[in-house]
């Protein structure tokens, strides 16, 4: 997923032809599902974000058949929007949290506590009292003296803890390092070396039920084989715990799909589901997925209007920047930009840097991508945004946030307005001892 990725970069034409939810209409321009994006950019102004709901619909009930009869807990952190949210509990989906404020968020939304897993390396006191306290279905624990904290909130709260232990099975995800999570060395996980000795010393605690193992090894994933060696890992401790007399009842096999945000060749729902059901399902046990990216990704747009050209259209200057978009600048992310008119999209592409106006130089989304001119005040959707964009934008620069739409077949409403200005202010207050 490198922006500065060799190889010919996909045409606009292809990049539209692999995306089920895009289509360009001769007259109507660029449509998510049945929507022109420009009709949004004309009523909301750019940059904007565009989710589709029937494109997020239909990806989890291809997840849900896939892996069936495993069940699916949305990791919220991808896009927590309470309307995605209520999608994913429509569809059947559970939560994966990683904060109070996520979990608030899905019970919010409707869905169940007990579909509800909190992970997460590092949930405070507070948390592990209000997740208890709510009633969730499960907490994947990170660590030995998570587990202790975890007695000790489930005493105070006269409720007892259903755990996971997450354990970290060394292996590595193929991926990019700042994503990478299931390596001995990374924060994550306990080393699956000690689980079982952890695993009996939790069975002792009071309030405190193991009830299985979890992991996760790492996002953007497109091989099996990482999957393969984190799941055997996986059903080889399942067996030893039992054979120490343990019970364990649920598998929690981790997020991390990816998806060809460029021209990746990517695994399948249905192959990977495979993979799981080779490794797992034989274990009588109740297994879960918890995936992000894979759900919402390719079914959010960020759209940006150029604001200028410098030196001959060399340098394409947009409104959206990293503040939005924090993926390309972050990780060097490669995400497709089209065009929003048809006529423009057809013109003869030309290597062209696309920029953001933050005062970084790393506010780039692209460089050296083939595409047609893209005149001042013309119009581009930055693809696959629906993932890790939105969630992880700030008001750097004093850049309100974008306003968020969201499209259903031939519908589209706003589903969050633009930030005012004044309101990235509106928690300061100046000091007494600044008056006058
Ligand atoms: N479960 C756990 C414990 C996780 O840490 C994550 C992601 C997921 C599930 C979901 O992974 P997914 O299916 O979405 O790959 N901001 C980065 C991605 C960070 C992922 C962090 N953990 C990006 O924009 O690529």
């Amino acid at each position: 997923m490198d922006i500065d990725q060799t190889g010919p970069d996909p045409s606009v034409r292809e990049l539209i032809a692999q995306r089920q939810a895009l289509s360009m209409h001769a007259r109507d321009g660029l449509l998510l599902e049945e929507v022109p994006l420009a009709a949004i950019a004309d009523a909301l102004g750019t940059p904007a974000w565009v989710y589709g709901a029937g494109t997020i619909r239909a990806r989890l009930a291809q997840l849900r058949r896939a892996f069936a009869p495993t069940r699916v807990h949305y990791a919220v952190k991808a896009n927590d929007h309470l309307a995605v949210l209520r999608l994913m509990a429509q569809g059947g989906a559970g939560a994966d949290v990683v904060s109070e404020g996520e979990m608030r968020r899905a019970l919010a939304a409707g869905i169940a506590p007990a579909h509800i897993v909190f992970s997460g390396t590092g949930k405070t006191r507070a948390e592990l009292e209000a997740a208890l306290a709510a009633g969730i279905g499960q907490i994947n624990a990170e660590s030995v003296a998570e587990i202790d904290m975890i007695a000790a909130a489930a005493a105070l709260t006269g409720r007892t803890a259903r755990i996971a232990l997450r354990i970290n099975p060394d292996v590595a995800a193929g991926t990019h390092d700042k994503i990478s999570t299931g390596r001995a060395g990374d924060k994550f996980g306990i080393p699956w070396g000690e689980a079982a000795e952890v695993y009996a010393r939790a069975a002792t605690l009071a309030r405190v039920e193991p009830v299985g193992l979890a992991l996760h090894i790492g996002s953007q994933i497109v091989a099996t084989a990482p999957y393969r060696a984190a799941w055997e890992r996986l059903r080889a401790l399942t067996l030893a715990l039992r054979q120490a007399g343990h019970r364990v009842t649920r598998l929690d096999a981790g997020g991390g799909l990816g998806i060809a945000y460029r021209d990746e060749t990517t695994v399948s729902p249905e192959a990977l589901a495979g993979a799981l059901g080779e490794l797992l399902g034989d274990l009588d046990v109740e297994t879960m997925i918890e995936p992000g990216r894979w759900l919402v990704a390719p079914a959010g747009v960020l759209l940006a209007s150029v604001v200028l050209n410098k030196e001959d259209g060399a340098i394409v200057v947009i409104d959206a920047a990293m503040n939005d978009l924090a993926r390309p600048a972050m990780y060097g992310a490669w995400h497709g930009i089209v065009p929003l008119d048809a006529a423009t999209a057809t013109r003869p592409a030309a290597p062209r840097m696309v920029v953001g106006p933050v005062c970084e130089s790393s506010d780039i989304f692209a460089r050296n991508r083939r595409l047609p001119p893209l005149p001042a005040n013309s119009r581009v959707a930055i693809l696959d945004a629906g993932a890790y964009g939105a969630v992880m934008s700030s008001v750097y620069n004093a850049r309100p946030l974008a306003p968020i739409a969201m499209v259903d077949g031939a519908h589209w409403t706003t589903i969050r307005e633009r930030q005012p200005v004044a309101a990235m202010w509106a928690g300061e207050t100046i000091p007494e001892f600044l008056s006058g």
